[in-house]
C-alpha cells in the first residue's frame, strides 16, 4: 500500500503559500514571520460544536524554492487549530478527498474507541466520518493525524497533523495566556526528509537512500537557513510545542542559555512550574512553555535521530521580539493537583518492543493487520503497571491511547521534576525499559479496540503496534 494514495497534483497548479487556502495567506509579507496554523471555527446548536474537515492533497514548499506534492485539512500542508472545551460535546465531519482510506485519530484524548480514530475507524475516499463524545479531557495540548494500517507514516509525513487545544475552567487556565496567534501560540515542529526534486520521502527506503535532505519545519515553513519572526505584544507568551516528526526527536531550547518555565505535558499542566533547560520531544510528544519577555529571545530546535539516519543539527528557528509594555502577574504557585498512583495493588503487565529482521514487534507480534497484533484485553477501571522494555538497539517512542499513564520508572530511576507530570507518549532508548502506570476509565466497547504502538511512524507501520480491549468485566 505504501506509495499510493498521493496522485500527482493537477498540473499548472502554482506554488501556494502553503496556508493560502485557508484564508492565512501571508502573500507578500517577509516569508519570515512565524505562520499560525487558523483557529477551525465550529458551529455550535443544541450543546453541539460541529467542526468541518476535509484531508486533500496540495502543493506546499517543504524546501526552500521546490514544490512538494503535500497534504493537510482544508489546507495543503498541515491542518488548522481545534479548540475542545471540557465538558462540551462535539462533532466532527471529515471528508476524505485523498485517494487512499485514512483515518483521523485524536492523539491523546480520552474519548470511546468507536471515535478515537484508530485503524478500525478507517474511511474510503470520498467518504465522510462523523465521529461524536464528550470533552472529558482538562487543559490539555493534544494533536490529530491519519492512523489507518500501514500508511500513516505516508500520510502524516505528508503533512496530514494539526493541532487540539482542550481548553478548561481551571484556576490555572485563567491564569495562563490563552489569547490564541496572540499570546497562546502554537509550534508544530517536524524533521521530515525529501529528495531534490521536492518529493517527500516517508519510507525507510527513502531515508536510507542517497541524496535526501531532512529539512526541518515549524508551523510547515522550512527553517534551515531562516530563523522565523514573531512579535508578542503581551510581555508573556505561551508556547504549545508538537513534536509531529516521523521519527526525529526535537529539543527546544533557548540560544541564550537561558530557562523555558515549563507549565505542561503531553496530559496537562504539571503540578507547578518548572524552570527547565530545555524540553526534549519524542515523536508525539508535546510540552508546553511560557517566557516572560524583556528582550528578544531566539528559540534554538536541537533535532537528534530517533531512527535511521545519522547527525544531528541544531537550527534556529524562531527569534520572539517584545513589543509590551504590561507587567504579568506572578504565575500560580500551584497549577494542578497531581496524585501518584500507589501500585502496590495494580496488575502487573509486560510489554517488549522486539524486532525481527524488517519487521517490528510487540510482544513478538507484527501488527501490520489486526489480526495480526498482539491483543491487549483488559477490564473497566482496572489499574495496571506495564513495564515497557526495548530488547531492540533503536529508540522508540511508546504511546498509548485511551488514559494518560505516570511514569513510575525510567531506565531503574524513579522520576523526578517534569517527568511526574501525564504523559501518553514517552521516549524508551535502546535496551531502555520504562514503568508506568494508568487505569482504564470510562469506556468499555467489546468490538472497537485503542491501540498502544511506537510513534516512529515506520515503525508503527512496520508492526510495532498492538491493540487494547477494555471491557466491562
Ligand atoms: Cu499519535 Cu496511535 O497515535
Ligand atoms: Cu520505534
Amino acid at each position: 500500500m505504501a506509495g499510493a494514495g498521493f496522485a500527482a497534483v493537477a498540473a499548472g497548479g502554482a506554488a501556494l503559500a502553503y496556508l493560502t487556502d485557508a484564508g492565512q495567506n501571508r502573500a507578500g509579507a517577509a516569508s519570515t514571520t512565524l505562520t499560525i496554523p487558523e483557529l477551525l471555527e465550529g458551529t455550535t446548536s443544541d450543546g453541539t460544536t460541529t467542526f468541518t474537515l476535509e484531508a486533500k492533497t496540495g502543493t506546499s514548499e517543504v524546501l526552500s524554492g521546490v514544490t512538494s506534492t503535500t497534504a493537510g485539512y482544508n489546507q495543503s500542508f498541515l491542518g488548522p487549530t481545534m479548540k475542545w472545551t471540557s465538558g462540551d460535546t462535539v462533532l466532527l465531519n471529515i471528508t476524505n478527498s485523498l485517494d487512499a482510506d485514512t483515518t483521523v485519530h485524536f492523539h491523546g484524548a480520552h474519548i470511546p474507541p468507536k471515535m478515537d480514530g484508530g485503524p478500525q475507524n478507517a474511511f474510503a475516499a470520498g467518504e465522510t466520518w462523523s465521529p461524536t463524545f464528550t470533552v472529558k479531557d482538562e487543559a490539555k495540548t493534544l494533536w490529530y493525524h491519519p492512523h489507518a494500517l500501514g500508511t500513516t507514516a505516508e500520510q502524516v509525513t505528508r503533512g496530514l497533523a494539526g493541532m487540539i487545544i482542550v481548553e478548561d475552567d481551571s484556576d490555572a487556565s485563567a491564569a495562563l495566556p490563552s489569547t490564541y496567534g496572540t499570546d497562546d501560540i502554537p509550534i508544530i515542529l517536524q524533521c521530515l526528509a525529501a529528495d531534490s526534486s521536492g518529493d517527500v520521502k516517508y519510507d525507510l527506503t527513502g531515508y536510507l537512500s542517497g541524496g535526501l535532505s531532512y529539512p526541518l519545519l515549524c508551523n510547515g515553513t522550512n527553517v534551515d537557513a531562516t530563523t522565523l519572526a514573531f512579535t508578542a505584544t503581551k510581555s508573556r507568551t505561551r508556547f504549545r510545542l508538537l513534536n509531529a516528526s516521523p521519527s526525529d526527536i526535537i529539543t527546544v531550547q533557548r540560544g541564550d542559555g537561558g530557562t523555558l518555565t515549563q507549565i505542561a505535558t503531553d496530559q496537562g499542566y504539571l503540578t507547578e512550574a518548572a524552570e527547565v533547560e530545555s524540553i526534549r520531544l519524542v515523536a508525539g510528544a508535546r510540552a508546553e512553555f511560557v517566557m516572560d519577555l524583556s528582550d528578544a529571545v531566539t528559540l534554538q530546535a536541537v533535532v537528534t535521530t530517533g531512527w535511521v539516519r545519522g547527525g544531528s543539527g541544531t537550527y534556529d528557528f524562531l527569534t520572539v521580539t517584545p513589543d509590551a509594555s504590561d507587567t504579568p502577574d506572578a504565575l500560580p504557585s500551584s497549577l494542578n493537583t497531581i496524585t501518584r498512583y500507589d501500585t502496590t495493588d495494580f496488575a502487573a503487565r509486560t510489554i517488549t518492543l522486539g524486532q525481527s529482521g524488517a519487521s517490528m514487534l510487540i510482544n513478538g507480534s507484527a501488527g501490520t493487520t489486526m489480526a495480526a497484533m498482539a491483543m491487549i484485553s483488559t477490564t473497566l477501571d482496572a489499574e495496571e503497571i506495564w513495564t515497557v522494555t526495548n530488547s531492540t538497539q533503536l529508540e522508540h517512542s511508546f504511546h498509548l491511547h485511551d488514559v494518560p499513564f505516570q511514569l513510575i520508572s525510567i531506565n531503574g530511576e524513579e522520576p523526578t521534576g517534569v517527568d511526574l507530570g501525564w504523559f501518553d507518549t514517552y521516549e524508551v532508548v535502546g535496551g531502555g525499559t520504562i514503568k508506568i502506570a494508568m487505569q482504564f476509565t470510562d469506556f468499555a466497547d467489546d468490538t472497537y479496540m485503542y491501540m498502544l504502538h511506537c510513534h516512529l511512524l515506520q515503525h508503527e507501520d512496520e508492526g510495532m503496534m498492538a491493540s487494547l480491549m477494555v471491557t466491562e468485566s
